[in-house]
């Protein structure tokens, strides 16, 4: 308890309030205390390896701010992390702090990224409120399209509110001096983890067999005996399905009946998400269910969000033995795996399959033993034979991390939108005010400051972005004026959107040029956009419904690929068709249906928009049904219904139009209440809904 007790009175009483379980900083939190960190007004990079406790640096820097009356923003790469993140920093409303998503309402909040870059080129009264930024991840400033984002918004964020401190919390990255030197902040690394990760390399012939996943059984056996759980990485979301199944069939007979009954109600549990969302369980929840009754579950993106926050709180809770998943539960999460199994190294790119980076097989490697819950981890990564495993070894578990490169400039889209940003914001109005802004990147910090790049780092610049502006005035979102560059009324809605550019572009030149709104075409076009999540097919199985579907709408599409899937799905999905009978009609990921008609009401919306500026009027009262038809998943005759009547939903709704016609004003409560779902809450909203 030495340095925790030094903190002041009112710091230390509110992180034992909060953190009853930290008894005292570990040796890589006392480095960066013992360094000045907590008094200090200089920026900061924590880099210290997985689970040694960032946050709680995070906090603790946050606490002395709030305690000083000022505003903290937390920013994090992942939705995910975000609520997890949420969830803890709520315990500090107990003290008087607000702890939200916004500034504007919070005087600790929590954002995204995106969320975040979006503050720094609008809302410059929050920013210039904000006293301390804590960026989570901050490791991400490498990664294609975060990155962009979050370091032309630490960009302009220091150039609207200079005396904003930042800390930064990283893994160990290769050029931390680089980084620090863009960012003006010290740098505090440490190497202790709180819990020995131990990494090793198995073979397959080890263990006489051919199959990793025979491996992945034998690890979670012996999990199994010793009472730990386990993690398994790999590379699709199919494979964490056979995965699943594979193992669940293998360690049927071996799990104790005792466990059986907590894996059972786990499995129950999984089933009743779709039920209650008034759909029959799909393939993939029967499939997850079925593996979930041996203590196995899968984990990824085409799950119904709340499936994946029951398999990763059953989890925690002990009540599953093991999580296989796809690379989306490699970061910042805390989970109680002892073991973590790489069993897919590569990853499917444009060119093929790539290896994944060193940086991501640390990072997937520390998801095991996390202080909360073990006191060992072990990473396995498993190879074929014994000479890739000679490999893997040297280039993984001895290999450095790859340095951090900005991807500013190979990410078009980012260099798009961040001109329009600035010129909107008004502060730039010429290609060389434009340069200024580059140059003060880490894209630009990492040219100028490079043997080989930095003679004419000016020059490739200046091409880059003469080319953007060009683009960006050909299509009607810059325009040139007397006083400068200035945003068109389109360019200005772009800038207020997080739309990319070329969803934008698309959606411009589908307006200018259609006669007539034809809605599916328009459904065809914005699952083309980059910006609509997409509907996956699930497997090999044959695309023709998808093409019938599609035909039918008057869409002949020769390539059936997920953006063809996604089409079909939400057309179905506005004639009340449910997440059951799209899997089945299409063999896709259903679950994800609700995710693609939300974002596909918003971009409905957003295309209105343009159309409004484009002059292009007639089609607007048409698009607000199509939006509204996304966002409840009803036909048009049920859009009054739905929108008067709060949380009836669509089922209810179709099941009451069924009942009693359109017109509901004759009949009385107990009349309504004869429809099933509709008890005398409702009756009584529907009632008033009717005569009013
Ligand atoms: N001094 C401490 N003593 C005990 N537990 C601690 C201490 N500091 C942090 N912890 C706990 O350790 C766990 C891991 O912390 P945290 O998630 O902040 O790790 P991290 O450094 O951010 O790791 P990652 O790089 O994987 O995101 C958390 O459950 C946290 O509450
Ligand atoms: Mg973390």
């Amino acid at each position: 308890m030495i340095i925790m007790e030094t903190l002041d009175y009112n710091l230390k009483d509110i992180i034992k309030g909060c953190y009853p379980h930290i008894e005292n900083f570990n040796p890589a939190q006392k480095a960066v205390i013992e360094s000045g960190y907590l008094d200090a007004k200089d920026n900061y990079i924590i880099a210290i390896p997985t689970a040694s406790g960032k946050t709680l640096l995070g906090v603790l820097a946050a606490i002395k701010t709030l305690l000083n009356g000022g505003k903290v923003i937390y920013a994090v790469p992942l939705l995910s992390i975000q609520n997890e993140k949420l969830k803890e920093f709520k315990l500090l409303e107990e003290y008087g702090f607000t702890v939200g998503r916004h500034p504007q309402s919070s005087d600790l909040s929590v954002m995204v990224f995106e969320s975040f870059d979006s503050i720094t080129r609008f809302s410059w009264n929050h920013l210039r409120e904000v006293d301390l930024l804590i960026v989570d991840e901050f490791h991400m400033i490498g990664e294609y399209s975060r990155g962009p984002t979050i370091e032309c918004a630490l960009t302009r964020s220091h150039m609207v509110n200079p005396g904003m401190r930042i800390v930064a919390l990283s893994a160990t990255l290769q050029n931390m001096e680089e980084i620090a030197g863009w960012l003006n902040a010290r740098v505090v690394e440490h190497d202790f983890r709180p819990v020995p990760l131990h990494k090793e390399v198995l073979n397959t012939e080890m263990f006489s067999t051919r199959n990793k996943n025979d491996v992945i059984v034998k690890i979670l056996e012996k999990a199994l005996e010793e009472n730990s759980q386990a993690l398994a990485f790999v590379s699709t979301r199919r494979f964490t399905e056979s995965l699943a199944s594979f193992v669940a069939d293998k360690i049927k007979n071996k799990v104790p009946p005792s466990r059986k009954k907590a894996f059972r109600e786990v499995s129950e549990k999984i089933l009743q998400v779709p039920e209650k969302k008034g759909s029959r369980p799909t393939s993939i929840c029967l499939k997850l269910a079925d593996s979930a009754k041996n203590g196995v579950a899968f984990h990824h993106a085409g799950l119904f969000s709340e499936q994946k926050e029951i398999i990763e709180d059953e989890f925690r809770s002990g009540n599953l033995l093991m999580i296989t998943a796809t690379p989306s539960l490699m970061y910042g999460v805390n989970l109680p795996s002892r073991s973590v199994v790489i069993r897919d190294y590569t990853r499917w790119t444009s060119q093929g399959p790539q290896k994944i980076p060193v940086f991501d097989y640390e990072q997937m490697s520390g998801r095991a033993g996390r202080p909360q819950y073990d006191d060992v981890g072990y990473s396995y990564l498993i190879a074929k034979t014994l000479d890739e495993a000679y490999d893997l070894q040297e280039y993984y578990v001895q290999g450095e991390i790859e340095p951090t490169h900005s991807k500013l400039i190979e990410n078009k889209d980012a260099i798009y939108r961040q001109i329009i940003a600035q010129i909107a914001s008004s502060m730039a109005k010429n290609p060389v005010e434009l340069q200024e802004f580059f140059s003060k990147t880490f894209y630009g910090y990492q040219m100028e400051n490079s043997p080989y790049m930095s003679t004419f780092a000016a020059e490739s610049m200046e091409y880059e972005i003469n080319n953007a502006v060009e683009f960006l005035m050909h299509n009607g979102i810059l325009q040139a004026t007397p006083e400068g560059l200035k945003t068109t009324s389109l360019g200005l809605l772009i800038a207020k959107s997080n739309y990319s550019v070329e969803t934008a572009v698309k959606l411009k030149e589908f307006a200018s040029n259609m006669d007539e709104l034809d809605i599916y075409k328009l459904i065809y076009q914005i699952c083309h956009t980059p910006d609509l999540p997409l509907i996956s097919f699930k497997g090999r199985k044959s695309k023709d419904p998808v093409r019938e579907k599609l035909s039918s709408a008057g869409i002949f599409a020769v390539d059936m690929q997920n953006a063809e899937a996604t089409a079909a799905s939400l057309m179905e999905w506005i004639d009340e068709r449910n997440e059951y009978e799209i899997e089945n009609a299409f063999h896709v990921y259903a679950a994800t249906t609700r995710r693609a008609a939300y974002e596909a009401s918003l971009m409905v919306k957003f295309f209105r928009d343009i159309c409004q500026v484009l002059g292009i009027y007639q089609p607007l009262g048409d698009l607000d049904i199509l939006s509204a038809r996304f966002y409840y998943g009803v036909k048009e005759e049920l859009i009054p219904l739905v929108l008067g009547v709060k949380r009836l939903g669509r089922k209810r709704a179709r099941a009451l139009f069924k009942a009693f016609g359109e017109d509901l004003r004759p009949f009385t409560e107990k009349e309504l209440q004869k429809v099933e779902g509709i008890g005398p809450k409702l009756a009584a909203a529907v009632h008033r809904y009717a005569q009013s």
